[in-house]
């Protein structure tokens, strides 16, 4: 198949994507629009060269005082207006009928802004997501490991306290290293105990011991990335039989560098033979240059996947969704057809 019969094709199935972060599908002009209005009278080749500046790193910790960098651009919660517009472009030029999106807030809180402010322009921009384009998004407070266990306890608390249908978990992102999944092991189970959905980036940056902890420790009802499971063959079982899905993001993995030297190399493959429930997903567009059609492609064309694993792929992402059962038969009927 030529690349242009794949993006033609895998465009037109409906698809979900489960591992999408809010603040990293602004698209490059936005971001350029961010930056000039915080550091004004720069020429377009200085604005260039600071942008371009941000977007070096070598290791997960590099990336996320990137993301950081960025989230810092932001000057007001109406910024999410931008933000949400790329995010609907991104969702109709991928194909992409349903989404769950991981939302920062720490830096924003810690910039002293409002989260019930944030929670309104989240709620506004999905409802009309949805009415103009039939588009599902839900969101996932990512409470953050980076900060603490006090942080991330707050911002559960300001959670709960502006609850919307629209925000239907809390994730756990940010620096593996830093902050050890035991440390959460209160909010997870407070966060559960309101009904909401719990799911833990693990196994990005720390060996399989984070992810037996994510899933023992936090429960995490999903695991992001999870690639460190490579090495441990009791985790990858334990993962098949309680079907704990993975949310595999194979380009972001390439940039932090940590576990998968490159695409070829990369374990979904090995999990995906084994019967783990693997989906496909592009972690942070804006910092990884990739969108989900992409990592569909470099799944075909690098990883070696058939087009009929790749559909089977694209259906675990409904089958691993938060979706109640009956939307799950909806999607995947409008999928088969
Ligand atoms: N890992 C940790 N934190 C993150 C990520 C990630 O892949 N993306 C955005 N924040
Ligand atoms: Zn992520």
């Amino acid at each position: 198949m030529t690349k242009e019969e794949f993006y033609s094709s895998f465009k037109v199935l409906t698809k979900a994507e489960l591992h999408l972060h809010l603040e990293a599908v602004i698209s490059k002009k936005t971001i350029r629009y961010f930056y000039e209005r915080k550091h004004s009278g720069l020429s377009d080749v200085q604005a260039d060269s600071e942008i371009a500046k941000i977007f070096t790193y070598s290791d997960l910790n590099g990336f996320i005082q990137a993301y950081l960098a960025v989230q810092d651009l932001y000057e007001s919660p109406a910024d999410f207006d931008y933000v949400f517009a790329d995010l609907k472009d991104y969702l109709v030029r991928n194909g992409i009928s349903y989404a769950e999106v991981f939302a920062a807030p720490s830096a924003f809180i810690k910039k002293g802004w409002n989260f019930s402010d944030m929670v309104e322009t989240y709620s506004r921009n999905i409802r009309k997501i949805n009415s103009d384009t039939g588009i599902k998004i839900r969101l996932l407070i990512d409470v953050s490991r980076t900060f603490g266990y006090e942080n991330a306890e707050k911002n559960l608390q300001l959670l709960l306290l502006n609850m919307i249908p629209e925000i239907i978990g809390i994730g756990l992102g940010g620096s593996e290293q830093k902050g050890p999944a035991k440390l959460f092991e209160k909010v997870f189970d407070k966060a559960r105990s309101q009904n909401l959905f719990t799911v833990a980036h693990a196994g990005e940056d720390v060996g399989p011991e984070s992810i037996w902890d994510a899933i023992k420790i936090c429960k995490a009802a999903r695991i992001g990335h999870g690639i460190s499971a490579i090495q441990d063959e009791k985790l990858m079982q334990t993962l098949v039989e309680r079907k704990i899905p993975l949310e595999v993001c194979p380009t972001s993995n390439v940039f932090t560098k940590k576990y998968v030297k490159n695409l070829a190399e990369h374990p979904i493959r090995t999990f995906f033979n084994k019967g783990i429930l693997v989906t496909l997903n592009s972690d942070d567009p804006l910092f990884f240059g990739v969108e989900l059609l992409d990592e569909y492609w470099n799944a075909y064309t690098e990883i070696g996947f058939s087009v009929e694993e790749l559909k089977q792929i694209a259906k675990n992402s409904f089958v691993a969704s938060f979706l109640t059962n009956d939307e799950k038969s909806e999607f995947l009927r409008r999928f088969d057809d």
